[in-house]
C-alpha cells in the first residue's frame, strides 16, 4: 500500500461517516428498497456503497434529495437528459401526448417526425426501427447483421458497452472481445465467421476512452474487406454532432444504434441504417426478422425526443463541447496542485477522471487506474452538492451555466485537497 492509499483509506472512512450523517433519508429509502428490489436497486451501475442517495426530484440543473439537500447535476441519467431535468419544451410535448393517447397500434405522426429527424441528422440512417432501450436496439442490429451475412460470430471490444442483454456481452459464446485502439487484434479475430464489428466512437461506460485518429476508419475498412456489417453504436455518442460522432468522423456505419437523447428522457431505443438491411425486419419482406414491441415507438418518448433534437443545434454541440474541455483542463490542474495523479478523457460533453497521469487508451488501462480514491472523490463530491458517478464519469447539459462549470471546478479542487489531506 503506497502512502497515498493508507492516507486515501482513512479519509474514505471520514467520508462514509460525514454521508451518513447528511443522507439518513436516502439510508431509509435504501433499506425499505432491500425488502423488495435485489440489492436494493434495479440498475446495476447507478448503485455504490454505503447506499446511494436518493432523488427525489430535479429541475435544469438541479437535484433533490429526499433529505432536502440541492445537488448540480453531472450525470443528466447518464448522458440521456442533454437539456437536463423536467425541461420545459419536454414536459409540454409530453403533456400533449397525455391528452391525445400515449400508444396506439398503428403509426403516427409523432413517430414519424422522430424518424425523419434522424433520418435527416444522420446520412448513413436510411431508415429506422424504434425499440424500448439501447440494449433491445442492439440485440436487433445483432439479428440483422447475423441474418444479411449469414455469419454467427459478432466481434466487440474489451469494455465496449452495448447493454445488458446477450449476445452483446464479452462473455456470450458468439462473442470475441479485442482491445480497444488495437487495429492488430481486430486484423486477427475479423474471420470469415464474424457477422458484424460493434463499436463505440468512445469507449462510452468503458470510461469516456476516445478512439485513437483513424482507428475507427480501419475498422470500418477492414469489416468491409472482410464481408462483415460495421455497426456503430452511437446511444451515447449522438450528443457530440448533428449527425453524430460518425458525421464529425465521416464514418458510413451500416447500421447505428441510438438511444438516449432521442427520448428526451423517456425510454427508447432504435437501429438506423441501410435501407436494404433494415428492410430485413419489414414485414413485408418474404422470411422477414421478426421484431415487435407493444411500446415499440411510444409516442411520449417520440414526441420528447423529437422536441429534445429539435433544441439542439451546432451551437449548442460546441457550447457543450467547450464547457467540456474547460472542466477537463480545470480538473487536471486541480489534482496537479493537490500532488495527484490524474487524467481526464473526453468526448465532447462527456468526460471520465482517472487517477493515473497517463490517459487510458483501452478498458484494460481503465480498470489498472481504479482504486480507492475514485470512490472517496465520489462522496467529497457529494458532500459539497455535487452530483457525479461512482466510476467518475459526467455529462453536461445545455442548461448547465458556465458559472456552474466553475462552481464544479472548485468542487474538484476541494475534493482533491480534501482526497490528500495528511
Ligand atoms: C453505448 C451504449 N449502448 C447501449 C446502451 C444500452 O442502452 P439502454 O440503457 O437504453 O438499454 C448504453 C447504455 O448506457 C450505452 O451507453
Amino acid at each position: 500500500m503506497t502512502s497515498l492509499d493508507a492516507t486515501n483509506a482513512g479519509q474514505l472512512q471520514h467520508l462514509l461517516r460525514e454521508y451518513r450523517e447528511r443522507t439518513p433519508g436516502s439510508e431509509t429509502a435504501f433499506r425499505r428498497a432491500l425488502r423488495v428490489l435485489p440489492g436494493g436497486e434495479t440498475r446495476a451501475v447507478t448503485t455504490y456503497p454505503p447506499y446511494p442517495v436518493a432523488i427525489a426530484r430535479g429541475r435544469g440543473s438541479r437535484l433533490i434529495d429526499v433529505d432536502g439537500h440541492e445537488y448540480l447535476d453531472l450525470v443528466n441519467n447518464y448522458t440521456s437528459l442533454i437539456h437536463g431535468n423536467a425541461y420545459p419544451p419536454v414536459s409540454a410535448a409530453v403533456t400533449a401526448v397525455l391528452e391525445d393517447g400515449l400508444v396506439f397500434p398503428s403509426p403516427h405522426d409523432r413517430q414519424l417526425e422522430l424518424a425523419e429527424l434522424l433520418v435527416g441528422r444522420v446520412p448513413s440512417v436510411e431508415r429506422v426501427r424504434f425499440t424500448n432501450s439501447g440494449t433491445e436496439a442492439s440485440v436487433l442490429a445483432a439479428r440483422i447483421a447475423q441474418r444479411a451475412t449469414g455469419r454467427s460470430q459478432l466481434l466487440m471490444f474489451d469494455g465496449g458497452y452495448h447493454g445488458s442483454a446477450p449476445p452483446l456481452l464479452a462473455k456470450d459464446p458468439a462473442v470475441i472481445a479485442v482491445p480497444y485502439n488495437d487495429i492488430d487484434a481486430v486484423q486477427v479475430a475479423l474471420t470469415g465467421e464474424v457477422a458484424a464489428v460493434f463499436a463505440e466512437p468512445f469507449l462510452g461506460a468503458g470510461g469516456v476512452v476516445p478512439a485513437a485518429p483513424g482507428f475507427l476508419h480501419e475498422v470500418q475498412e477492414l469489416a468491409r474487406s472482410r464481408g462483415a456489417l460495421f455497426v456503430l453504436d452511437e446511444v451515447q455518442a449522438l450528443r457530440n454532432g448533428i449527425g453524430g460522432e460518425q458525421g464529425r468522423l465521416s464514418l458510413t456505419p451500416d447500421l447505428t444504434i441510438l438511444g438516449k437523447i432521442i427520448g428526451g428522457g423517456l425510454p427508447i431505443g432504435a437501429v438506423g441504417g441501410r435501407a436494404d438491411l433494415l428492410l430485413l425486419t419489414a414485414s413485408t419482406t418474404r422470411g422477414h426478422l421478426m421484431h415487435s414491441g407493444t411500446f415499440n415507438g411510444h409516442l411520449a418518448a417520440a414526441a420528447a425526443g423529437a422536441v429534445t433534437l429539435h433544441h439542439l443545434d451546432a451551437t449548442d454541440i460546441e457550447r457543450l463541447d467547450r464547457a467540456g474541455g474547460f472542466l477537463a483542463e480545470r480538473i487536471i490542474q486541480a489534482a496537479t496542485r493537490a500532488g495527484l495523479p490524474m487524467s481526464v478523457t473526453r468526448a465532447g460533453s462527456i468526460l471520465n477522471v482517472h487517477f493515473t497521469s497517463s490517459a487510458p487508451t483501452n478498458a484494460a488501462d481503465v480498470r489498472a487506474a481504479a482504486g480507492p480514491l475514485l470512490p472517496a472523490l465520489h462522496l467529497a463530491l457529494l458532500l459539497q452538492g455535487v452530483y457525479t458517478t461512482p466510476r467518475g464519469m459526467i455529462s453536461l447539459s445545455t442548461v448547465t451555466s458556465d458559472e456552474e462549470v466553475e462552481a464544479a471546478a472548485v468542487a474538484y479542487e476541494n475534493a482533491f485537497n480534501r482526497l490528500n489531506a495528511r
